[in-house]
């Protein structure tokens, strides 16, 4: 882990500083500007967490796009999913036969994306796609494969760039581990 000075005496400690994850979301961008060339697809952000990732992105991209955002609540207060997930905002924007991307701001037990996947899916869009900043290896159970992880990493809470800890900590910059 790097030496974090600034964040010293702090009750977190950082993990990925903000200039690799804004290197990443330029190449994840990138990806999506070659493959959707002459598309219009819809980006669909999972709030909260993924509020700073979906803004950093759509700031890359080039193409023209639509933007809406998904909103979901399955953990409460803790640093373990409850496996209850339920919706809390449905879609405004007409997902049947549009291509569409989710951003999620992490993959943890999987439990969540399943669910909007699923959902999204029932309206039949055109194609569906996922992508995901951060993605805990060996924790997801998924029938399907993500098409765009920033970087996976092992099974540690983070907070930061958008991501929680009780709601705080999203205006991190970077993303953070929390000290014991
Ligand atoms: P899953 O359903 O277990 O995959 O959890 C996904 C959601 O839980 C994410 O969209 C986050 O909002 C939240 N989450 C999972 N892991 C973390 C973490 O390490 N820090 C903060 N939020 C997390
Ligand atoms: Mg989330």
């Amino acid at each position: 882990m790097k030496v974090d000075n600034k964040n010293r005496g702090k009750d977190y400690q950082l993990y990925i500083p903000y200039s690799k994850v804004k290197k990443k979301v330029k190449e994840i961008a990138n990806k999506i500007n070659k493959q959707y060339k002459g598309k219009t697809p819809i980006f669909i952000g999972v709030l909260n967490g993924a509020f700073m990732f979906m803004a950093d992105l759509l700031k890359e991209i080039k193409i023209d796009c639509e933007v809406d955002f998904y909103k979901l609540s399955s953990y409460g207060d803790d640093k373990i999913s409850s496996g209850q997930v339920k919706s809390l905002k449905e879609l405004n924007c007409e997902v049947h036969n549009r291509h569409i991307i989710i951003v999620e701001d992490i993959i943890d037990s999987g439990l969540s994306i399943q669910y909007i996947r699923n959902d999204i899916s029932k309206e039949k869009p055109k194609s569906l796609k996922v992508v995901a900043l951060l993605f805990k290896n060996g924790v997801s159970k998924l029938d399907f494969k993500v098409d765009y992880v920033g970087f996976r990493i092992p099974n540690k809470f983070v907070v930061g760039y958008g991501l929680d800890y009780a709601q705080k900590y999203r205006n991190l910059k970077g993303i953070y581990v929390l000290k014991n």
